[in-house]
């Protein structure tokens, strides 16, 4: 059989409720997964559900910055075998507008929350032995942009904790890795679209060799991070661009 398979894998999605987890619900359940899926909105985390091939699959309402929530979580999930983390909000600012404030409201999501989220799940001993952990990461990590102080930080600090899963259970065979996107067309996607002008934007997007990702795209490297066919790839981040950070258009 391929090793691309999730059959006999139990994965949970948190942001599935929406974009890029929505769609890496419906792919992995798509390739035998049984899905637990969370986010915050209870309409379209169900609708959602809907759409999972199969049965056996599972939604938990849950705001994952959120103590008792998160805890509540991590007493009905069963155990698992994958974990996607594409929670996430994108809150650009200049830094001359930066507060404590501001940093707290995307540092608790982006990051905090996916850290006190792997904290609880591994203290309950809720991983199996060669469980795969995907964090959903951005570009801007590493190349950040104006006004991404708060995001490309939280996404950076994400990065590095990724690597220290990585080291810390590498015995137990378990893997983590990041997926650092450049732009997919989401509903993120339409509120950077908002913040920005239209000729600001059709000026990036001209700049992808391979138009802008679609979320299948992150999906579809997502099965392979959570599949046996990358049983050798951990503490690393696979770039998922379309060519944009060549550079040469
Ligand atoms: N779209 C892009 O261009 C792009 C590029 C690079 C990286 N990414 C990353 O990919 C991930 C998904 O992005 P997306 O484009 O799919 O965004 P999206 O459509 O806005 O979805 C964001 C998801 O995060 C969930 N979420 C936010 N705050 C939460 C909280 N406190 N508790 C629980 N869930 C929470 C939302 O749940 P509710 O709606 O239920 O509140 C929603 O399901 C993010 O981490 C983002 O940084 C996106």
């Amino acid at each position: 059989m391929t090793p691309f398979h999730l059959q006999h894998k139990t994965i949970l999605v948190t942001g599935a409720s929406s974009g890029i987890g929505q769609q890496v619900a419906i792919s992995i359940s798509e390739m035998g997964a049984n899905v637990v899926i969370t986010g915050r909105n209870e309409g379209r985390l169900t609708d959602t559900f809907k759409k999972l091939k199969n049965t056996n699959h599972q939604q938990i309402i849950a705001d994952i910055t959120n103590e008792s929530d998160l805890q509540q979580m991590i007493k009905v999930v069963p155990m698992l075998d994958g974990i996607v983390h594409c929670a996430g909000v994108v809150k650009p600012f200049p830094i001359k507008f930066i507060s404590k404030e501001k940093i707290k409201e995307t540092f608790t999501v982006n990051y905090e929350a996916q850290v006190e989220l792997m904290a609880q799940i591994t203290r309950n001993k809720k991983l199996n032995k060669q469980a795969s952990i995907v964090f959903i990461s951005s570009i801007s990590a590493a190349h950040p942009h104006k006004g991404g102080a708060l995001y490309a930080g939280s996404k950076a600090a994400l990065e590095s904790f990724s690597k220290v899963i990585a080291l810390e259970f590498y015995t137990m065979g378990i893997r983590s890795n990041c997926i650092a996107a450049a732009m997919v067309k989401t509903p993120m996607y339409e509120y950077s679209e908002q913040n920005a002008s239209k000729e600001t934007m059709d000026e990036h997007i001209n700049k992808y060799p391979l138009g802008v990702g679609k979320p299948t795209d992150i999906a579809n490297a997502t099965i392979f991070l959570l599949s046996d066919a990358s049983k050798w790839v951990t503490g690393t981040t696979i770039t998922l661009d379309g060519g944009f950070l060549l550079g040469g258009m």
